[in-house]
């Protein structure tokens, strides 16, 4: 079967791993990235907005179907497109992606559900939205924009002149495009994320798992994209998680249905254990990422069989790897988040071979059998290994091989399960 796989990531590069256990697949991904090319992946320079150009090359090349990695081409309309062309694609359409696209919808849809979520309101007016704050005396308080912002629209604020300042920079000088903002309280908590294979109302929940985003040990620093990620999460309790998947996913979908919104892909569950129980911190429509490059190892079954039978209408056969742990470390530029290095030298891809573990690349590019930087978050570096000590000896063993100077990664990935 030939697949492709939308996105130029890590994440897209574990997916595409995925796929690849079995020999039987072609997997090509666009526009993918240097790095991969490395593990014998294909890549085709398709950029992931240009859905026309997506569309021709899986007529040309008879795709099977297509997987979509990132959150932009879902919000805007890409599965809507594939499949007015006659083509598989997995993935939620362009109204269901809009549970990611927009948090006040999702909002809704959660008190709908009777899911447990923090309390918020909602604004598009700026004088409203600073009375509201003026009137408010409990920080800190937590103000969201709310459609797509790559991560970075949620601001942790700690008293009104900083919570004034970020409604001014979201609804008067519209950062991120914002007309709306969500403000809510703020949760304390082990947070956690629970993704699910999801179609047709039924839904298949994966293993837990815990992504770092903060940039430097101990929690400590900015939120980044993900600074590492483990898989299971030991101090999410058996109890806990069937807590998540029984009074969270399950009635999430079950709205879904009685609203009306067809859903086929990856639902994902941002989730924090308060002292009051879980809550949602927020939903997303697609794989986590770096979560997916800890989770989907774990998957014994090919992915291309689970999403062939799911777009076939089929209950899926899906079995995990319940062994261990899975943990991996982003690797990122010096002055990520803020001011990322681009062409900073990394070594000869002959460092890279030397690695044990297993690399899954992101903004890396290849020069004369070199890899250069080409953004912030660089590569993760992966392992399976019977306990958090061996993994974590596995990973930064093997950091140690490559030049130093220009990368930077957090020493405590997993830390926080033990
Ligand atoms: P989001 O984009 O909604 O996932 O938020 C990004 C990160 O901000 C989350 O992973 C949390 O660490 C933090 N966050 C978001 N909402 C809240 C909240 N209500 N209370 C505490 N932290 C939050
Ligand atoms: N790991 C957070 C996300 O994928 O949005």
């Amino acid at each position: 079967m030939k697949i492709l796989v939308i996105g130029s990531g890590a994440r897209e590069h574990a997916i595409c791993d995925a796929l690849l256990s079995s020999d039987n697949n072609k997997v090509f991904c666009a526009p993918g990235n240097d790095g991969m090319k490395l593990s014998g992946i294909k890549t085709v320079s398709i950029t992931e907005d240009d859905f026309e150009g997506l569309v021709n090359f899986a007529i040309k090349e008879n795709i099977a179907f297509t997987v979509v990695g990132p959150e932009e081409p879902l919000v805007n309309g890409i599965v809507d497109f594939f499949e007015a062309h006659g083509l598989r694609i997995f993935g939620p359409n362009k109204k269901a992606a809009k549970i990611e696209g927009s948090k006040a919808f999702t909002k809704s849809l959660l008190k709908l559900a009777g899911v447990p979520t923090a309390q918020y309101c909602e604004f598009n007016d700026l004088d409203v939205a600073e009375k509201y704050i003026k009137r408010q005396s409990e920080y800190p308080l937590v103000i969201k924009a709310d459609g797509l912002a790559a991560g970075k629209g949620v601001y942790i604020v700690n008293d009104q002149k900083e919570a004034l300042a970020v409604i001014s920079e979201l609804l008067a000088s519209h950062k991120y495009q914002t007309e709306k903002v969500v403000i809510e309280e703020y949760l304390d908590g082990e947070e956690f994320s629970l993704m699910a294979f999801v179609y047709n109302g039924k839904f298949y929940p994966m293993p837990a798992a815990q992504d770092y985003k903060k940039l430097n040990n101990s929690d400590k620093g900015p939120n980044t994209g993900g600074m590492g990620a483990v898989c299971p999460v030991n101090n999410i309790s058996e109890s806990t998680y069937k807590f998540a998947v029984d009074k969270v996913l399950k009635p999430f979908v079950d709205i879904l249905v009685e609203e009306k919104i067809k859903y086929t892909g990856v639902l994902y569950a941002g989730l924090i254990l308060t002292d009051k129980g879980i809550k949602v911190i927020e939903f997303n429509v697609r794989f986590g990422d770096p979560e997916t490059e800890v989770v989907l190892p774990r998957l014994k079954t090919n992915l291309s069989s689970v999403i062939l039978a799911i777009l076939n209408d089929e209950n899926p056969e899906i079995h995990w790897d319940d062994s261990g742990i899975d943990l991996g470390v982003f690797v990122s530029s010096q002055g990520y988040p803020e001011n990322p290095t681009k062409g900073a030298d990394l070594g000869s891809i002959e460092y890279f071979d030397l690695l044990d573990c297993k690399v899954n690349y992101a903004s890396v590019v290849n020069k004369n059998n070199s890899l250069f930087t080409n953004g912030g978050r660089l590569f993760l570096i992966r392992t399976h290994a019977d306990n958090l000590k061996d993994a974590q000896a596995d990973i930064y063993d093997d950091l140690k091989k490559l030049k130093q100077d220009n990368i930077f990664y957090r020493t405590d990935i997993g830390n926080n399960s033990i």
